[in-house]
């Protein structure tokens, strides 16, 4: 069958900053000549002390090490806020847009400028030094960029936990990087209701060491518990100090945040990014891979506690002077037109959202589109889990009338930016498809044994070389590092993910290969919900899976096995539900469970997940060899019982 093709609308090639010429004039650029490439590139970011040496970077087993612009030094809070206030001092840096309708605040670079700087003198009061880490639990407030550009400012390493995790959650990754502070609001606001972040918060530290410094942005207005010697208000210690605070020179290879992501086993890992690789990456791709222009207002609905929020919220957009707008709410309140009206109430030019919510929104009809403008549209994006050819059409046809080139965006946590997309000028699209990699990005795909395979083909998804923008390491586990990404295959980083390329060498991602599921393109590791799961005292033994959802992507599907004794029920199911959501956050609550008296295992113990993914997916017709299995009957109570059926 034939790929539907979009070529590059009349005009684009000609207006954009990278035609097709460009593109792969560039490519082999960076292919051929990564150090003069990359040092070229540089030059976009100012520095404090020049670099000398560009790329330093290795993937030998046991050796793995990653260095850009090693001698380097420069501050990311000067890129983002100071430079441009000379020449952009009253263009809105941050445009907010509450959850409230009627609520919205515009932040000029000027402004940015004095609010960055003062957030930093109130950490530097609490102590806060170079080095040290910092957890931020905040709701999507500007104060979550000031304090984001203010830990950069002055060189403390920003964790930002996403607001939906639980209070145990947060215990987890505040403990982990041994964070001085954490940063957190009275409540935050989304689609109506209050979330108790600085509750929350207390409840977590009653899980940490109990040394750690509390500071409480007021968003609401709630009472809340406040702990002398412990919490602090930031109004309160802002009145205090000065309006002037100098960025720190930090070298090109010093940490610039930490980000909790789960994987296929264990804790969720806390990926580094460091300072000048990671912001000339965000800067790079935001420029190119959206065509950005001076007058463009850039729309980003991720929230700040995932990585897209960090890259395209808050650093790719600053670095690059752009307008960035800031979302507090949710896309169906108060209505599921809200999307589409916030676009018209602030002219967006750019707008870049996930798969999960154009299924949701498409579901409500094109009424709710079409009744709105849209005019000022130009360009769309999406990230964060394949884009299926239905919902790429809608974006097209209804959102975008068919005038808005679509960049669908692979990359991950890991990765710090984009790394295959089209650029709008540049790339023919097809629905579905990523299409090609960034200048410097070496896709290949390798099968089982890691042979790389040629030509129009299907395995592993793999990256032959380093970029700027990828991560230097697990935060205090560098052996966990290289077993992650670079044991599976020798000198190769793996992705975690199943690639296909066609016949135009555009790439095709399918989805993960390991134990990760993708949730509303949220990451979720199996092996984290399991241990929520038999956390329960009713559960002895849980297998979790994911399966195909119509709107999720992916939806959670938990196979439990109940302690002697124990009866399942349908009270039982929602209790379990509310434990992993108490565990862990919402965002890892079983959309189905079903009661299992034994698990699929062999002989060794092994617990086959492939037999508990095609039932999940009700293909219990194609379960495949199940002759190694220790009991092969337990496969007929659980295809008898299964819970999905299509
Ligand atoms: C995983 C990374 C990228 C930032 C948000 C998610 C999946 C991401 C796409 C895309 C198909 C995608 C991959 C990847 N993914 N973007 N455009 N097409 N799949 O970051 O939580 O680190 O998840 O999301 O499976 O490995 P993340």
């Amino acid at each position: 069958m034939q790929d539907k093709i979009h070529p590059v609308p009349a005009g684009w090639a000609e207006s954009a900053r990278v035609d097709d010429a460009a593109y792969q004039a560039m490519y082999q650029e960076a292919l051929a000549d990564p150090n003069g490439f990359w040092g070229r590139q540089a030059a976009r970011l100012d520095w404090l002390k020049p670099f000398t040496k560009v790329k330093n970077t290795s993937y030998a087993p046991g050796a793995v090490s990653i260095k850009w612009f090693e001698d380097g030094a420069l501050n990311v809070s000067a890129n983002c806020v100071d430079r441009h206030v000379e020449a952009r001092g009253d263009k809105v840096a941050i445009l907010w847009e509450g959850d409230d309708p009627s609520e919205s605040r515009r932040i000029t670079y000027r402004e940015l400028h004095r609010e960055v700087q003062v957030f930093a003198n109130v950490l530097l009061s609490l102590g806060v030094e170079k080095g040290d880490r910092v957890t931020l639990y905040m709701p999507m407030i500007p104060e979550a960029a000031f304090a984001m550009l203010a830990c950069a400012r002055i060189g403390a390493i920003h964790s930002v936990v996403f607001g939906g995790f639980s209070p145990d959650s947060l215990a987890g990754r505040i403990s982990d990087c041994h964070s001085k502070l954490v940063i957190t609001a009275d409540e935050g606001v989304r689609g109506g209701r209050k979330v108790p972040l600085k509750h929350n918060t207390d409840l977590a530290l009653t899980k940490t060491i109990g040394e750690e410094k509390v500071l409480v942005v007021r968003r609401t207005g709630a009472e809340v518990a406040m702990h002398a010697g412990r919490d602090f208000w930031y109004h309160e210690v802002a009145a205090t100090v000065s309006e002037v605070c100098p960025p720190a020179e930090m070298n090109a290879e010093d940490p610039l945040f930490i980000l909790y992501t789960s994987g296929s086993t264990g804790r969720p890992k806390g990926v580094l990014h460091t300072s000048g690789g990671y912001l000339l990456w965000a800067s790079l791709t935001h420029e190119l891979v959206f065509d950005l222009k001076e007058d463009d207002v850039f729309w980003c609905t991720a929230d700040v506690g995932w990585v897209t929020g960090h890259s395209y919220i808050v650093y790719g957009p600053l670095a690059n002077g752009a307008t960035t707008v800031m979302f507090e709410g949710v896309p169906n309140y108060p209505s599921v037109s809200r999307c589409w009206e916030v676009i018209d109430k602030h002219a967006i030019t750019i707008f870049y959202t996930a798969p999960t919510a154009l299924r949701a929104l498409m579901q409500a009809g094109d009424e709710p589109v079409k009744k709105t403008s849209r005019a000022s549209l130009r360009l769309l994006g999406s990230v964060g889990e394949p884009i299926n050819p239905e919902a790429w059409e809608w974006y097209w046809r209804v959102v975008g009338e068919g005038r808005c080139p679509i960049v669908d965006t692979w990359w991950q946590t890991e990765t710090g930016g984009i790394l295959i997309s089209p650029l709008p000028g540049a790339t023919d699209l097809k629905p579905g498809s990523a299409t090609r990699p960034f200048f410097g990005v070496q896709p290949a795909i390798v099968d089982g044994e890691g042979n790389i395979l040629e030509g129009a083909t299907e395995g592993n998804l793999v990256l032959l070389d380093s970029w700027p923008g990828q991560m230097r390491t697990v935060y205090g586990d560098h052996e966990r590092f290289e077993q992650t990404y670079f044991s599976t295959y020798k000198n190769m980083y793996f992705t975690g993910d199943g690639c296909r390329r066609d016949a135009d060498g555009y790439y095709w991602i399918t989805g993960r290969v390991d134990d990760v599921i993708n949730v509303s393109g949220h990451r979720m590791g199996t092996a984290e919900v399991e241990s929520a799961l038999v956390s329960h005292p009713k559960v002895s033994e849980a297998a979790v899976v994911g399966y195909p959802h119509d709107i999720k992507g992916q939806g959670i599907y938990a196979y439990v096995t109940l302690m002697k004794g124990e009866a399942g029920s349908d009270a039982l199911k929602k209790e379990l539900v509310g434990w992993v959501r108490a565990e862990i956050g919402p965002i890892a609550s079983p959309d189905l469970i079903q009661f299992a008296p034994g698990l699929p295992k062999t002989r060794s113990g092994k617990i086959m997940r492939r037999i508990l993914r095609k039932i999940a997916e009700d293909e219990y017709g194609s379960l495949g060899d199940t002759s190694t299995l220790a009991d092969p009957a337990v496969v007929d109570d659980l295809v008898a019982n299964r819970q999905n059926r299509k």
